[in-house]
């Protein structure tokens, strides 16, 4: 039977420190606000003309050297980001080509916060299924050169890094089936995936896009700000406290096991008080929680491969542990995964 495993990670942010004081120079805040609201400290912002594939190669080739294998040995890469280079071709494309990996296929999937784990799933279904050995799934995000940095986009503005965290995930044959109780053997054991496209205008950028009625920009949807990112913060936050026990609560019944069993959950980081409320409502202890908010903010789909690099780095994350990742975001999408580090 063919499973799949994480086979190394790799992480980057971009050198400069963009503090909570720092952002009071573009609009109006105050470091209490945010930290109080979110847990949020600093954050990291490119500068110059690095771009998201730029962070993803950084990441990408981390992971592969992680993973102990060479370039060659990648079959396939699936790339989540919500801040692509281009409107098109896809981020995977010039990762693709600036990895000198050309000639295998290159995937770009849209699911926001819940891009990595949705990549999770992709990667595992093309390798159980026997099609690719080794996938490179990579969240990137650059997310500070179209936020609003006025007073206008401060509820946003304030919550979002920028990252990147890449994984190569690849395939083995195990003679017999594997259970979450093997406590020796590396496995993506489950992903459980669910969208609700009823709140997609609930977080979203609404601009450039086939929706107008010609063209895709004009003068109005720029005077608007349309193509900034804009969020009904409330909304948002009471969703994704429900949503994220929830689809943790659904992985540890799948799997028939509690939150006893499982030893670290590298959790999306949207707002500490989301993965706080989270974790008492499933009875999971603050230690076995691994925040990175405080310092990176939220990295969309570059958050939970970054915590997973930091966790490792930490010496937190082990060999044999098992972990759970939950994220909730844009669209709204929601999704966990239970693995075998
Ligand atoms: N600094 C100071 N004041 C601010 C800021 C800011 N950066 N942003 C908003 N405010 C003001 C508002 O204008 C409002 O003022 P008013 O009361 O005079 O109208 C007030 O602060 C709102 O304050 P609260 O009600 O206390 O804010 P709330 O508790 O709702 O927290 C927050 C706001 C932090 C944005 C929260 O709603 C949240 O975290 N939501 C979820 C965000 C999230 O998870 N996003 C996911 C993104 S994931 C993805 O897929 C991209």
């Amino acid at each position: 039977m063919i499973y799949s495993r994480i086979l190394g990670v790799g992480g980057y942010v971009p050198e400069e420190v963009v503090t909570n004081e720092n952002l009071r120079s573009y609009l109006d805040t105050s470091d209490e606000w945010i930290r109080q609201r979110t847990g949020i400290q600093e954050r990291r912002w490119v500068s110059g003309t690095m771009n998201t594939s730029d962070l993803a190669v950084v990441a990408s080739e981390r992971a592969i050297a992680a993973a102990g294998i060479s370039k060659s040995d990648v079959d396939l890469i699936v790339f989540c980001t919500l801040s692509p280079d281009h409107e098109f071709p896809g981020t995977a494309c010039f990762l693709q080509a600036k990895l000198g990996m050309n000639g295998i296929p290159a995937l770009d999937i849209r699911q926001q916060c819940s891009g990595f784990i949705y990549g999770m799933s992709i990667a595992d279904a093309f390798i159980r299924s026997g099609t690719y050995k080794n996938v490179l799934l990579v969240g990137s995000e650059v997310h500070s050169k179209w936020l609003d940095k006025s007073t206008r986009g401060r509820e946003v503005t304030v919550l979002f890094g920028d990252g990147a965290g890449a994984v190569v995930i690849g395939g083995f044959d195990s003679p017999k089936q594997i259970s979450v109780r093997d406590r020796n053997v590396s496995c993506l054991l489950s992903t459980h995936l669910h969208a609700d496209g009823a709140y997609a205008k609930e977080l979203w950028v609404e601009a450039p896009g086939t929706s107008f009625a010609h063209d895709r920009i004009t003068p109005e949807t720029v005077e608007r700000g349309d193509h900034f990112p804009k969020m009904n913060g409330k909304t948002v936050f009471v969703h994704a406290s429900k949503k994220m026990p929830e689809v943790m609560d659904e992985a540890l019944r799948a799997n028939e096991i509690t939150v006893d069993d499982v030893d670290l959950f590298v959790l999306h980081q949207a707002n500490i008080r989301i993965n706080e409320m989270a974790a008492k409502q499933l009875g999971i202890p603050e230690e076995k929680v691994f925040n990175t908010i405080h310092k990176f903010g939220n990295t969309t789909a570059a958050t939970i491969p970054l915590g997973l690099d930091e966790a490792v780095k930490a010496g937190v994350l082990k060999p044999g542990m098992l972990v759970l990742s939950a994220a909730f975001g844009s669209g709204f999408t929601w999704a966990s995964a239970l693995y075998r580090w």
